[in-house]
């Protein structure tokens, strides 16, 4: 089973918690360009290229939402992560989420 239905409760739910009001649902092709950005560091699969940063293919996303908000505000720190969503928008945050969180999560 692939939890679709589920995935699209918990994103609905997220976008609501963490927006405070209408969810705007993540679009994960629209994602996928935007992910361009993030390829170099986290892989377009997801999969790490570099060994300071983690795997986020298949990640909640849920959590990637949140992670991301929380280097936007400062909240969590590190230099290239609290520079890369600077530039980023709402909108972008929940698309590349929707993204990353559909794709097979690396095993090992
Ligand atoms: C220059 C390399 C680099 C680029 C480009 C980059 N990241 Fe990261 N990312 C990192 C590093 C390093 C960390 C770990 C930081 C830490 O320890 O908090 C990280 C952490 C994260 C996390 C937290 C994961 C977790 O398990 O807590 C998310 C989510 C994330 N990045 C998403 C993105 C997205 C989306 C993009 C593109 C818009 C992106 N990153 C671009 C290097 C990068």
């Amino acid at each position: 089973m692939k939890g679709t239905d589920l995935i699209c409760a918990a994103a609905f739910l997220a976008a609501v918690f963490l927006s405070g009001g209408p969810a705007v649902a993540g679009d994960p092709e629209a994602g996928r360009q935007k992910a361009l950005k993030c390829q170099t560091c986290h892989g377009l699969d997801g999969v790490s290229k570099i060994p300071d940063a983690p795997h986020i293919g298949g990640q909640n996303e849920y959590y990637l939402i949140k992670s991301l908000k929380a280097y936007k505000t400062g909240q969590r720190k590190d230099e290239m992560m609290n520079f890369i969503v600077s530039e980023l928008s709402d909108e972008d945050i929940a698309d590349l989420a929707a993204y990353f969180a559909s794709l097979e999560p690396k095993n090992q």
